[in-house]
This record gives C-alpha cells, sequence and structure tokens, in this order.
C-alpha cells in the first residue's frame, strides 16, 4: 500500500518534471524577435510600423489587444512587442485577477514603457475591468480606500504603459474595453507552407534532422496552430529515434501521426467524436453547444474555443442561429453518406 503511494509520488514527480521540461521546449521554439515570426503577414508589417513610430517619438506604444484561436502566438507577439520596444512585460490572466487590489499592485508596479499582458482579457471581472478604463485612457488609478461614510477615493498616477489583452473570444469584450485599444488584430489559422517553414525552424532549434517532405507531412494534420505542429515535431521525433535512425521522413511522419490517431486534417479523438455524435445522435444538426457539450462530456468553452473554430475553418461545421450544423464534407470524411437533400417538394402539397 505504503509503496505504491510512494510510486505514484515518484511518478506525479517525473510527469510535472516531464511537462516542465516539455514546456522549456516548447519556450525555446518561440521567436524572439519579429524578424523570426513567420506568417501573419499583415499583423507582423503593421505591427513593426507602429513600435518603430512610438520609438522615434520615445513613447509607449498603444495598447495591443490580439485575438485569434489559441496556440496561433498570442502569447510570443506580446514577449516580442516587449522586446522590440526594449521595455518589461509582466504577464497575468483575466481569470487570475480576483480582486482590485491585484490589480493595483500591478499596475503600480509598472515602469515607464512597459507593458502588461493580460491573457483571456474576456474574463476579467467587470468591477476590475472598470479600473482598467483610466489607467488605460490618463494612466491614473482610482482607487477607493475604506468602506462606508469613511470611504474615500485617491487617484494615483501611473507611468506610461502599454496594456497587452489577448482574447480567443473576441465576442465577449465589452465596447467600452474594446474601444480602448488603439491597435487591434486577429490572427488566423496558419496556411500549410508557413506551417512547413516552422517545423523546419524548429526543427534546427531541437537539432532533429527533418526532410522537406517530412516536414510538411505533420504541417499538414497541425490545424494551422505554430503550438500543434510544435508539439506533433516533437513526437514524430520519438517515433523517428526509437524505431529509426532519427532522420524524419514522411513515411515515418505518417505512420506516427496515424499511430497517435491524428488524421489527415489534423483532427483528433475530440473532434471526431464531436462530429459523430452531431451525425448520429442529432441527424447531422442543427444543435446547440450546451447539448453538445453534455452528449459528448468536454467543457463547453473548449468546444467553443479550441474544436469548433477549426472545424468551421476547414468546412467541416456550420454555426447557424439554431445551432451547429455538419456538413457534407464531415460525413465524407467520417466515411458517412451525407443526407441528399430533397429537392422537389412532396406532390400533394402542389395540389392543395
Ligand atoms: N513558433 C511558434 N509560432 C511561430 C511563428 N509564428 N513563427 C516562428 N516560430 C514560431
Amino acid at each position: 500500500m505504503e509503496k505504491t503511494t510512494l510510486n505514484n509520488f515518484d511518478t506525479d514527480i517525473r510527469n510535472s518534471i516531464a511537462q516542465s521540461d516539455e514546456q522549456q521546449l516548447e519556450l525555446s521554439l518561440r521567436p524572439q524577435f519579429l524578424r523570426e515570426y513567420i506568417g501573419q503577414k499583415k499583423v507582423k508589417d503593421n505591427l513593426g510600423i507602429f513600435i518603430k513610430a512610438a520609438l522615434a517619438r520615445s513613447e509607449a506604444l498603444d495598447h495591443v489587444l490580439l485575438n485569434g484561436p489559441p496556440g496561433l502566438g498570442k502569447t510570443t507577439l506580446a514577449n516580442i512587442i516587449a522586446r522590440e520596444m526594449g521595455s518589461q512585460v509582466k504577464v497575468t490572466a483575466g481569470p487570475v485577477i480576483e480582486k482590485a487590489g491585484d490589480l493595483a499592485a500591478l499596475l503600480t508596479n509598472l515602469e515607464e514603457g512597459d507593458a502588461l499582458f493580460i491573457d483571456e482579457i474576456h474574463r476579467l471581472h467587470p468591477a476590475i475591468e472598470e479600473i482598467l478604463y483610466p489607467a488605460m485612457e490618463d494612466f491614473e488609478l482610482d482607487l477607493v480606500i475604506g468602506q462606508g461614510p469613511s470611504a474615500r477615493s485617491v487617484k494615483l498616477d501611473l507611468p506610461r504603459f502599454t496594456l497587452i489583452g489577448a482574447t480567443t473570444r473576441p465576442g465577449l469584450i465589452t465596447a467600452p474595453l474594446r474601444g480602448r485599444f488603439g491597435i487591434n488584430f486577429h490572427l488566423d489559422f496558419y496556411p500549410l507552407e508557413d506551417l512547413q517553414i516552422i517545423v523546419e525552424r524548429s526543427a534546427t532549434i531541437l537539432g532533429a534532422r527533418i526532410e522537406t517532405d517530412g516536414a510538411r507531412a505533420i504541417a499538414m494534420r497541425s490545424r494551422g496552430t505554430p503550438r500543434i505542429v510544435n508539439r506533433l515535431l516533437r513526437r514524430v521525433r520519438d517515433f523517428a529515434e526509437v524505431e529509426h535512425d532519427g532522420v524524419i521522413t514522411a513515411e515515418i511522419a505518417t505512420d506516427a501521426l496515424n499511430r497517435m490517431e491524428v488524421d489527415r486534417f489534423g483532427l483528433d479523438e475530440i473532434d471526431r467524436k464531436m462530429l459523430t455524435t452531431i451525425i448520429e445522435k442529432f441527424n447531422g444538426g442543427p444543435v446547440g453547444v450546451s447539448t453538445i457539450s453534455a452528449a459528448i462530456n468536454e467543457d463547453k468553452e473548449a468546444i467553443e474555443e479550441i474544436y469548433e473554430p477549426y472545424l468551421i475553418q476547414i468546412g467541416f461545421l456550420n454555426r447557424t442561429p439554431r445551432g451547429r450544423v455538419c456538413t457534407s464534407a464531415a460525413y465524407l470524411h467520417l466515411g458517412l453518406t451525407p443526407p441528399q437533400p430533397s429537392l422537389t417538394p412532396p406532390q400533394k402539397d402542389l395540389f392543395q
């Protein structure tokens, strides 16, 4: 009994060490400067201009809102912005800021020109969001000290800083907050060519040997997402090193991805379960996200933020006012027959 507990404990420690190694690897693959950042050309070009202009005027960069699906490089861009501006970045996330004092502490510790990165900014508590308005607009912190009749408000001057907000759900950002960002970028899923360059760059950093077709095979199944391409590269490299001579060829990559059940479109078990459930249990839809969430036992937010955007992007799912609907392409991909659209109305209707 005791031995089992100790073993579990050891395993837990090993897992957490392994996880932090993985995180370290992931961090080492992130570009540090704008010139190293691959893809998102429009964002990169415009951001480059805004940074140059702010530097030339010796000003802090205007506040930046980055929106787009997870894994596309919002955090990476935030770090790049700070580095290019020659400033420090403090990192936090919407759900982590519980009290007004938490945000006040972050803001008052900033130095002139610093960046404050708030990930998942759509999840900020409304009362805390309001503190951000004067901070962003006038670089002032309005605090209420004390309670009841003796409560009084104080104003503190803040250094001129750049707020960088990131969100996977731009629709959930309130209008007053959105309006206070002078720069607003949307990150799109990456095309195959960009992912292939990213995977080749990452392989070089990791010292992994990869053939062009091997890089392409991994890029094709990475859902347009750099974080996924880098994770799959590390896993495919494991197969290449354990079962082969370490060189990642297209054949080795394809075999490894098949064995990890990542299919030709980069869909995994959860994507397939979601599509199959909509088709088999709900006649292909329309069906609401909450119902899908209950049926496949997956978190509703994860469905909306992670799974659904890519399925919509590749044309497997449509979002309609009455719910989600699977497309014919989804049926065909799963080896199922799509329903035939009825071309003629029933005969009796014609004569009524
Ligand atoms: N690693 C992750 N995202 C990247 C990007 N956009 N460019 C280069 N390397 C990356």
